[in-house]
């Protein structure tokens, strides 16, 4: 027996339940580094715990983490942020669940630009809320006719810039646009910004929280997960409207309690760490995805829009069958991707694939789906 919510989850959500890959395949279906976590955090957790932090944290995250992650916010005249301003949440994941339950009930509607990061509508249906999709134009940026529709009498809009799964980076003027289209209204803009550090040349990438006519309504999202190769850690935060950020600490707590004390002090030293560091893992991205456009331009029956940001290619696929189908058929030759439909209906015709894998998996891998979707309809 479930409960009516949960039921609800399970008849619309299409997010697979994570396995790992079977022996002899490899595995372009995680956003998972596969870099190491850098030395110095580990060894801050394990001194951290040597020195007995090993107790209860503050609910809304150890204070002098907070501090440091307010101070890392773009700050403008009239808006500075503090300690106060912020919630360290258990990964990027409980940041968007705390702000959605918080804020979205009944009757109300979230829009959401897709394909999406497919948590968000996930979140939205086990609120109660109603799921407002808007697909996006052709290149894959948004469409802001279908948006300016769509916002009036919406409660939110979320989305994720660069945007998982399809490697896009939504722009200055992109985001100054949709302030524009908002202006006036209610709508609470949900800002995650998981991939900031991940853009590639060519690319430039602004916060929401830089843009004046978002910034008063735009909860930020973030996490330690992919900047800092740190996905196992579960750390994240979320900084916002004052009466938002409060709702959702409130929630986390109920749902989350506090944070792991000794995390916490891990995630302050990946605060500390040189920038050569995060950089080297973005230089090695960068090679990725220039393998990733090289090997799959060109090829008849496959199309992708070079990937902006983040680390997902979002191939659309000519053979005519569902999304599910395909990364089944390509599971069977030893590639896991993840199907296009999963986030939201116009990913169907398309398979998302990860390149935070390793140089040999992403050779092997791409070769195998060339092998087996190129030439088909064409
Ligand atoms: C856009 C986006 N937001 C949030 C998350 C979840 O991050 P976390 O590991 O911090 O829960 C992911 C993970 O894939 C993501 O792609």
């Amino acid at each position: 027996m479930t409960a009516f919510r949960v039921a609800e989850l399970r008849r619309f959500s299409r997010r697979p339940a994570l396995a790992p890959a079977p022996a002899g395949a490899v595995s372009l279906a995680m956003g998972e580094p596969d870099f190491p976590t850098p030395p110095q955090v580990v060894e801050a957790a394990v001194a951290a715990l040597r020195g007995g932090h090993t107790h209860y944290a503050d609910q809304k995250g150890l204070r002098e983490l907070r501090a440091a992650l307010a101070s890392r916010l773009p700050s403008k005249p009239g808006r500075n942020w503090t300690a106060d301003d912020v919630v360290v949440t258990h990964g990027a994941t409980a940041a968007l669940a705390a702000v959605v339950l918080a804020t979205v009930g009944p009757g109300d509607r979230v829009v959401i630009p897709e394909p999406a990061y497919s948590l968000y509508a996930d979140l939205v249906v086990l609120a109660g809320g109603t799921v407002s999709y808007v697909p996006l134009a052709p290149d894959l940026h948004w469409d802001l006719d279908a948006l300016a529709a769509a916002l009036p009498g919406a409660a939110m809009m979320i989305f994720s810039n660069p945007s998982n799964p399809t490697g896009i980076v939504h722009d200055e003027q992109e985001l100054k646009a949709l302030g524009e289209l908002l202006d006036g209204s209610d709508v609470l803009v949900v800002s995650d910004e998981a991939y900031h550090r991940l853009v590639y040349p060519g690319h430039v990438f602004i916060s929401a929280l830089e843009i004046d006519s978002l910034r008063d309504r735009t909860v930020y999202v973030q996490t330690f997960s992919k900047t800092y190769a740190m996905t196992g850690w579960r750390v994240g935060y979320l900084a916002g409207p004052r009466e938002v950020v409060e709702a959702a600490a409130q929630v986390h707590r109920t749902y989350n309690g506090s944070l792991n004390t000794a995390v916490q002090h891990a995630a302050l030293a990946a605060l500390d760490l040189p920038d050569s560091v995060v950089d080297a893992m973005v230089d090695r991205y960068r090679r990725r995805r220039e393998l990733v456009v090289a090997h799959l331009s060109g090829v008849p029956g496959l199309h992708l829009v070079p990937p902006e940001g983040a680390f997902y290619g979002f191939l659309r696929y000519d053979a005519g069958l569902p999304s599910e189908v395909v990364a089944r058929e390509l599971a069977e030759r030893k590639v896991m991707v993840r199907a296009g439909a999963e986030y939201g209906p116009s990913g169907e015709g398309h398979v998302r694939i990860s390149f935070a894998a390793a140089e040999d998996d992403l050779w092997t891998g791409l070769a195998r789906i060339v092998g087996h979707l190129g030439g088909a309809g064409s």
